[in-house]
């Protein structure tokens, strides 16, 4: 179960630090100030200890002020798209200040960039005790929503309740989220399943008279992309692990009609969604790609796509390393209306 964390907390917080431990001595050392603090939540001295010796393996969160360790907060992987927040500590004179959810936000950027799509937390379903209540209402401002109860787990005095938190973002914040990353991204490869999705959300895109004119050349492997990379000049997307390139066909769609643009920029931008609501960020490169230089076609040569395809556009894909930038854009007035140009729409 996890200890109380402060609840409504975003006044103090001035010159708080969060970070995480790698070293397991320290991970335990803190776990045992902190827990052994909070004698009120951790009573149970198996139990504390339990949670103390476990601590060394966690990936570990500590939030410090003014030089003193106020709080810590531990993740444990409990599935392979699933991470459980498995213990959370923070001083009693340190609640309501800000820490339990700077040591959480930092916790939740960990496991979404992490891949997880899940996290979990334990805690004693409301209406038992006005401590845990206290802590029930946390994890729900927190976003958590209620999954299960289990009554047997702790004693049918402490039932169990397991509150659950999507760590993927709903397909409106996908969309207007999703950003053109220039930035570096993180050594880390993506899953081929992943990969996989991102190239069925593009194939999957509308076409004109479905006459299907895009197809996708996903490349991890590390010496083809760097053979990839050393065609690209001026340098683009050189830290990503991952680069998915777009081919075409200019073919007509009916009589003299070719949709062949329209439809790879229609896969393009539903894998640009795919890859950011996987967690990564991509950047659409086609401008000097495709520019009189014709990059794309010395990338095609070396991937071996035949005539009459042209690659016109490469993708990478990979965790980022840092925030994307955000670029300004008009305001909602002055580019949609309702029933005519110009008319207001009220949102
Ligand atoms: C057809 C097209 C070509 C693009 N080519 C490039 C490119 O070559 N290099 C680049 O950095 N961004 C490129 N972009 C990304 C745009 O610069 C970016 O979408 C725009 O600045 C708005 O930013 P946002 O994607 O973060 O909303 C391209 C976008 C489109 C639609």
């Amino acid at each position: 179960m996890a200890g109380k964390a402060s609840a409504g907390d975003d006044s103090g917080g001035k010159s708080m630090t969060v970070f995480q431990v790698d070293d397991p001595e320290r991970k335990q050392s803190i776990a045992r100030e902190i827990l052994e603090a909070l004698p009120d939540w951790f009573e149970n001295t198996e139990a504390r200890e339990q949670y103390i010796r476990e601590s060394r393996e966690r990936v570990f969160f500590a939030a410090e002020r003014e030089g003193r360790t106020i709080g810590f907060l531990c993740l444990k992987e409990t599935g392979s798209c699933t991470v459980e927040l498995a213990v959370m500590g923070v001083r009693m004179e340190y609640h309501r200040q800000g820490a339990g959810r700077a040591l959480f936000q930092a916790a939740r950027d960990y496991a979404a960039a992490a891949g997880y799509a899940f996290m979990q937390v334990k805690t004693v379903q409301m209406g038992y005790y006005e401590d845990y209540d206290r802590t029930n209402r946390f994890y729900r401002s927190l976003g958590f929503r209620e999954f299960e109860v289990i009554p047997s787990l702790w004693g049918k005095e402490n039932p169990c309740q397991i509150y659950i938190l999507s760590l993927r973002e709903s397909p409106r914040e996908v969309i207007l989220n999703r950003r053109s990353y220039r930035g570096k991204y993180k050594p880390e490869k993506v899953p081929e399943a992943d990969l996989a999705l991102i190239l069925e959300a593009g194939l999957a895109a509308p076409s004109g008279c479905n006459r299907q004119t895009t197809s996708l050349i996903a490349v991890d492997d590390e010496a083809l992309l760097d053979r990839l990379r050393a065609e690209i000049d001026p340098p683009v997307a050189e830290t990503a692990p991952a680069l998915i390139c777009v081919l075409t066909q200019r073919i007509n769609a009916y009589r003299d009609r070719c949709f062949a643009t329209q439809d790879y920029a229609a896969a393009i931008e539903n894998m640009l969604l795919m890859i950011r609501a996987l967690g990564y960020e991509s950047c659409w490169y086609e401008g000097h790609i495709t520019d009189t230089d014709r990059i794309g076609d010395r990338l095609a040569a070396i991937l071996g796509v035949p005539e009459p395809y042209e690659l016109v556009c490469i993708l990478p894909v990979g965790r980022a390393e840092s925030e994307p930038a955000v670029p300004k854009k008009k305001p909602f007035e002055e580019r949609a209306w309702m029933n005519g140009f110009g008319n207001p729409c009220r949102r």
